[in-house]
């Protein structure tokens, strides 16, 4: 799931059209619940250092995998994991094992520094990241993104790429 870290390092060029994704899974999940143990399954492929981009509207179930992962990685209990909206980072596990950060609030590449992300990412740490659309171009390692669409009622379709520069 995380690729050859040589050949998948970011090379630069433009948002959106910066990076190919090779489409890894999708599931569409029927209830929060379902969506939570795809993201333990999901956590069983990811290998740090490792930036997980996450994007949906707001609601769309990104926290929610999130609980999944992260208690797929070992790093946390499901209900411990929170939504990072006004902190921007949570920390999860032992010491720089899993970085949460949400960038809703992020606006422009000063606000994107201050949150250092580019440090986290420097470690051997898995970084989930909401909202991770917002990071453009600025993404130091092989990533991984999630797509999220609500598709009604409890229904949410999620899609995984595997992110190649
Ligand atoms: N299939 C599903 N998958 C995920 N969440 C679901 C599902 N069905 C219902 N829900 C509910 O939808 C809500 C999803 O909220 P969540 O905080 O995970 O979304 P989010 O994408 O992180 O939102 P935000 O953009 O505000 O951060 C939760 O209340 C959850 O219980
Ligand atoms: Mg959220």
């Amino acid at each position: 799931m995380t690729g050859g870290r040589e050949s998948t390092r970011r090379k630069g060029g433009v948002a959106d059209s910066r990076c190919v994704g090779t489409q890894l899974a999708e599931r569409v999940t029927h209830s929060a619940e379902e969506t939570v143990a795809f993201g333990r399954e999901l956590a069983v492929h990811l290998r740090p250092p490792c930036v997980v981009l996450l994007e949906g509207e707001l609601g769309s179930g990104k926290t929610t995998l999130v609980k999944g992962i992260v208690a797929g990685l070992g790093a946390a209990e499901e209900e411990d994991v929170t939504s990072p909206s006004f902190t921007l980072v949570h920390e999860y596990g032992s010491a720089g094992q899993v970085y949460h950060a949400d960038l809703y609030r992020i606006e422009g590449a000063r606000d994107l520094a201050t949150l250092g992300l580019e440090d986290l990412a420097g470690q051997a740490s898995t970084v989930l990241v909401e909202w991770g659309e917002k990071l453009g171009d600025n993404i130091p390692i092989p990533c991984v993104r999630i797509r999220m669409e609500h598709l009604g009622s409890d229904d949410r379709r999620v899609g995984v790429e595997r992110v190649d520069a």
